[in-house]
């Protein structure tokens, strides 16, 4: 059954143009905005002196030269490692014929620079924020971003389809807090499997986008048509083969969040 969209499906870039270039970085932020990508989606975490940055990880092993958790560290810290070297070990992208560009010389991002790049970008692009590891700060990280936003006039959308950004969370209470400091920011629960409490569509008081994940959206489709009946916006993690895009478009589903927004956005036609 094919379900039609009141609005175009939304092509998210996931932690930036994150195939191509180091997640998280400038670079991949901006090869998404170059690409088309009509958001952004990125991680925050809160640094030990209270800056908020792009991270996935708990620890910052993984994407870095250095070590350790992004809570014990400092943004002065995190600025002198380099967040971009360890992508040229990675695989070169099948659909790219030439060597990938060598990546070095990409520090941590903050949320800060990634708002400044989405209000240089020349057109609208929205901006998917997660909030990462909610329950460690107790409430700190929420606040911190309603302050950031703020400073960017972001925190107080008009309405929440008015809103160039919206923040995501598989937590329920990070949203939560959100909404209570502003009642019309959007918000994405986030669902990595479907749990019995939520099989009736229903999302959290208050939440109006659902967030499943590819996953549930292959195992589960009626969910999917159960979440869309009762109203909710869909946006879907993390989208990369041109089945699956088909499949959440078949679906009718309102956002993809993908690793490749070139690929995506040509196989929409865009
Ligand atoms: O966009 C949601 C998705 O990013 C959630 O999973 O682990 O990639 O943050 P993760
Ligand atoms: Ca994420």
């Amino acid at each position: 059954m094919t379900h039609a969209r009141q609005h175009p499906t939304q092509v998210v870039a996931h932690r930036g143009a994150s195939e191509e270039a180091p997640e998280h970085t400038l670079a991949a932020y901006e090869k998404a905005i170059e690409d088309g990508a009509d958001a952004l989606e990125c991680d925050v975490r809160l640094t030990a002196d209270g800056h908020l940055v792009c991270v996935h990880d708990r620890r910052v092993n993984r994407t870095s030269n250095g070590r350790g958790a992004v809570s014990a560290l400092e943004l002065a810290d995190l600025a002198a490692l380099d967040f971009g070297s360890w992508k040229n070990r990675d695989e070169a992208p099948d659909w790219e014929q030439q060597r990938p560009p060598s990546w070095e010389q990409q520090s941590v991002l903050t949320l800060e620079r990634l708002l400044e790049l989405v209000a240089d970008a020349g057109r609208p692009v929205r901006l998917a924020i997660e909030t990462k590891h909610p329950t460690r700060w107790a409430g700190q990280v929420e606040e911190r971003l309603l302050i950031l936003l703020k400073r960017f006039g972001l925190d107080a959308p008009s309405s929440p389809a008015e809103s160039p950004v919206r923040v995501m969370s598989f937590s329920a209470r990070s949203l939560q807090r959100v909404r209570a400091a502003s009642p019309t920011m959007p918000t994405v629960y986030l669902l990595q499997f479907v749990s019995p409490r939520l099989r009736d569509g229903r999302l959290p008081p208050g939440v109006r986008i659902a967030g499943p994940s590819m996953r549930i959206v292959r195992s589960h489709p009626a969910y999917i048509e159960r979440l869309k009946r009762a109203g909710h916006q869909v946006h879907v993690w993390t989208v990369n083969d041109s089945e699956d895009v088909d499949l959440c478009l078949g679906l009718g589903v309102d956002a993809i969040i993908t690793n490749r927004p070139r690929a995506v956005l040509r196989q929409l036609g865009r």
